[in-house]
């Protein structure tokens, strides 16, 4: 479900926070939505209850709820299927594998095609310990050991806190918890998943060595080539630190909810303005039954999960200087923080771990020639380029023959890997 249709709901949800923030002329909006959504009197909920955990135990499946505690304090929500009921290898050895969901996502998006489809049953079943993460702030990951939710500083992030923080913590709770002696893990990301990973490895490489192998579907960290075009349109006023991104900055992009669904629907009526652009997106989701329609309504009633804006801004700021860099806080304050006007790249040289780019030719976030210039500079990595030319970038997710093209070849590579380096 990370396809166009979120980043537009994301980027709509953005400058009405904004737009309201401004006109009451208050500091940037501090509201809990999920305060104030999820009044059980009223019409409208935040989100179906059921989390990850009970979705997954409804396929009879075994399932856990972890909380993570970060090095800085956040508190993140993970899942996790232990082992298979059908294969009761609950005393055998289990590799462990982590899954990281894309921007406004969550582990949700992973068990939307359902036990015959989605990769985490199919990686459970095929005998690995599955573990599916969630960045902070979004829907399972909203707590902090000191900070409230309701204070703009719990929202000062963005998705390198993510890569650099929580898959940190994520990789090590694993290993932990798992009990095995394990020292290492398979890793898979989706679009922003993929980013978080990059920041993680570049910067603190000793984590690559608790890396066995890593998917990137639909890899991102460079981007000039992006051709979304509402990420065109908005990137020249948001991709710089200038008033505009300063009012957007630090505060929550709002989850699901109906009102916004339902102003979502109102643009796109005929007769708005907006039209074109939901067309585009409604109609690429919807095409001649290349997605899995069946998992639409789990889809909807999850989706978007709520993020920082900071993460949107900085990739509107790697769009526009062509950088993969660290966040852009202005001249003067990264001349304290990086000592240096410009953020100093991400040294993605350094990520020693085997990499495996799943891209495509018609994913409008991560372009082609993005994804090969990114190639360059990685030591080790193999290049999956899809068959099919029509494959997106929500594809990677929702594609009906996902299981075939993607989740059968990663699972296949990952047995390998433990074939050729029998831990135990
Ligand atoms: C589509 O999603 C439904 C609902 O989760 C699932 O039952 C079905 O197996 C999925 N089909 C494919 C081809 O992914
Ligand atoms: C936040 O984390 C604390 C400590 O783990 C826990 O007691 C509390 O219930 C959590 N709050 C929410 C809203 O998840
Ligand atoms: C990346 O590797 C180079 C060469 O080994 C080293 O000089 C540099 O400090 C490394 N960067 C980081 C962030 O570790």
């Amino acid at each position: 479900m990370q396809s166009q249709f979120h980043v537009l709901i994301t980027l709509l949800a953005t400058s009405v926070v904004g737009i309201l923030s401004a006109a009451v002329n208050a500091p940037p909006a501090n509201i809990d939505f999920y305060k104030l959504y999820d009044n059980p009197e009223a019409h409208i909920g935040i989100r179906d209850r059921r989390t990850t955990r009970e979705r997954i135990s409804a396929h009879g499946y075994p399932a856990e709820h972890h909380h993570i505690v970060t090095e800085d304090g956040y508190i993140v929500g993970v899942f996790r299927i232990p082992y298979s009921h059908k294969l009761q290898n609950q005393n055998e050895y289990r590799p462990i594998v982590l899954i990281q969901h894309g921007l406004t996502s969550c582990s949700d998006a992973w068990i939307l095609n359902g036990p015959n489809d989605g990769l985490p049953y199919l990686l459970a079943d095929a005998g690995f310990d599955v573990w599916l993460g969630n960045g902070r702030g979004n829907t399972y990951s909203r707590n902090h050991t000191s900070r409230s939710t309701e204070h703009p500083y719990f929202w000062r992030f963005s998705w390198h806190e993510i890569g650099y923080y929580d898959i940190a913590a994520m990789i090590d709770y694993a290993l932990e918890i798992n009990g095995q002696g394990q020292k290492s893990i398979h890793y898979v990301g989706h679009s922003q998943g993929t980013t978080v990973f990059f920041t993680l490895m570049s910067l603190r490489p000793e984590y690559n060595e608790k890396i066995k192998t890593a998917h990137m579907f639909a890899p991102i960290a460079i981007m000039t080539n992006m051709e979304n075009k509402l990420v065109r349109k908005v990137g020249p006023y948001l991709g710089h630190q200038n008033s505009y991104s300063l009012l957007f900055s630090d505060q929550e992009i709002v989850p699901y909810n109906n009102i916004l669904l339902s102003m979502f629907s109102n643009l796109c009526e005929p007769d708005q303005m907006l039209r074109p652009v939901c067309e585009n997106a409604l109609g690429r989701l919807y095409s001649n039954g290349r997605v899995n329609m069946s998992a639409m309504p789990e889809g909807m009633a999850t989706h978007p999960s709520g993020c920082s804006a900071n993460q949107m801004l900085h990739y509107l700021q790697e769009q526009q200087s062509g950088h993969f860099r660290q966040y852009d806080h202005g001249p003067k304050k990264n001349l304290e923080i990086y000592k240096s006007e410009q953020p100093p790249d991400y040294p993605v040289e350094n990520i020693s771990s085997e990499l495996h780019l799943w891209y495509s030719d018609n994913d409008n976030m991560a372009a082609v020639e993005d994804v090969w210039a990114l190639a360059e500079r990685l030591p080790n990595r193999e290049l999956h380029r899809m068959e099919d030319p029509m494959w997106d970038h929500g594809d990677f997710a929702l594609n009906m023959e996902v299981r075939k093209y993607l989740n059968e070849p990663v699972i296949e590579i990952m047995k390998k890997f433990e074939e050729a380096n029998k831990e135990m």
